[in-house]
């Protein structure tokens, strides 16, 4: 019988998507590296079957999976640790969700689209707060402006916790590339190159651009766009020291050994495994994806605003949701695959609204 494997059970983020799993009424192995802290998380919460998988020995990881389960990784950083497990799915036959946020990352998984169509499988990259609202809101704009060019695509956090896993992920993308969606291709594109203001609920926030899913996901989906942009909200001053830092940090990533250099004094001082925002910190955090879309004279034509609570619950809840329904048949397709392409737009409104995101 197929089932769900949850790896990188013990992190921050992993534990949550475990617990929502068992909310949901699915009945996940939960996998680790470590077996001691599975053993006690699966004691946590009432018993689980646990397996013992570390990305450091492959097949370990290969282990865990069998034709047709469900494989959901929230082992990051994805840049350094996140090969095995997608490998791993592909070979086994098996659909794969992550929650990495890394614009690269999820860049190498889409050019596993070919791979992943053979093995009749779907790999759903990003499929957390990072990139899922965003891609439906942009859905749900295109869906009402069917002669749109170009769509902008905000992410916004009001009391923004973030967990250790979080940081490292930041951290290790910092001299990475970037690329955009500019005249219909895939181009790389430094973060940080595009600022702008969106109104969000109300008042003027700003965001600067970074790679996100959206790129690529709305690409396939939608081929007449020509244009796609992804912003992060930041207050305008850190966007400008943002946009600043990149510059720099490009200018580093040019000389391979500095780079190295750079890239192992921040892998030593941000360290994931560290924890997150407790119960009552999430409770009070707002965020929103925010999505326009235009015409090829620069005229807005739709905007769709969706509205939820923290990104580290949606994005348990939305992987679980997401397992769960890939579990019961419920995706559309194989391949890399967009969480529109993947559910459907119904489908995943009503899929993001149970994972606490609505208009
Ligand atoms: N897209 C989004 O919106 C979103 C939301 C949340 C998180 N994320 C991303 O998800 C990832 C996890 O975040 P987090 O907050 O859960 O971080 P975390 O607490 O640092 O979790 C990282 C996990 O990776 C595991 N790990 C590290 N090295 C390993 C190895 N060699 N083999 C097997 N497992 C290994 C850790 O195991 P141990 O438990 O044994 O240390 C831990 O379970 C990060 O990349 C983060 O950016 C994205």
């Amino acid at each position: 019988m197929p089932k769900i494997v949850l790896f990188g059970a013990t992190g921050y983020t992993g534990r949550l998507t475990a617990e929502a799993l068992i909310a949901r009424g699915a009945a996940p192995v939960l996998a680790a590296r470590n077996a001691t802290a599975l053993e006690k998380l699966a004691a946590d919460l009432g018993g689980a079957q646990t397996a013992v998988a570390d990305v450091t020995d492959p097949g370990s990881v290969r282990a865990l999976l069998g034709r047709g389960d469900v494989l959901v990784t929230t082992v990051g950083p994805f840049l350094r640790y996140g090969g095995p497990a997608l490998a791993a799915a592909l070979a086994a036959g098996a659909h794969y969700f992550d929650s990495t946020g890394e614009g690269p990352f999820i860049r190498s998984v889409f050019d596993r689209d070919d791979e992943a169509r053979k093995a009749g499988v779907s790999l759903l990259t990003a499929f957390g707060f990072d990139y899922v609202p965003g891609n439906l809101a942009a859905g749900l704009a295109l869906r009402e402006a069917a002669d749109a060019v170009r769509a902008d695509v905000g992410y916004f956090i009001a009391g923004p916790g973030t967990s250790g896993g979080t940081r490292a992920s930041m951290a290790g993308m910092l001299f990475e590339r970037g690329f955009a969606l500019r005249g219909g291709r895939i181009v790389p594109e430094r973060t940080g190159s595009r600022i702008r203001s969106f109104d969000v609920a109300g008042r003027p926030r700003t965001g600067v651009s970074i790679p996100g899913s959206e790129h690529l996901a709305l690409s396939r989906a939608y081929p007449r766009l020509r244009e796609a942009d992804v912003f992060l909200g930041l207050p305008s001053l850190a966007a400008r020291g943002l946009q600043a830092g990149s510059l720099l940090a490009g200018a580093v990533a040019r000389v391979e050994p500095v780079k190295r250099l750079a890239e192992g004094a921040l892998e030593r001082v941000v360290q994931g495994s560290t924890g997150g925002p407790g119960p009552e910190a999430r409770a009070r955090t707002r965020s929103w994806a925010v999505a326009e879309t235009f015409d090829d004279t620069g005229r807005v034509l739709a905007s769709v605003t969706l509205a939820g609570s923290d990104p580290y619950d949606f994005t348990s809840a939305i992987l679980a949701w997401g397992a769960q329904t890939a579990l019961d048949g419920g995706l559309l397709g194989t391949g890399a695959l967009g969480p529109v392409d993947a559910f459907g737009l119904d489908a995943l409104t009503a899929g993001v609204a149970d994972a606490g995101f609505s208009r």
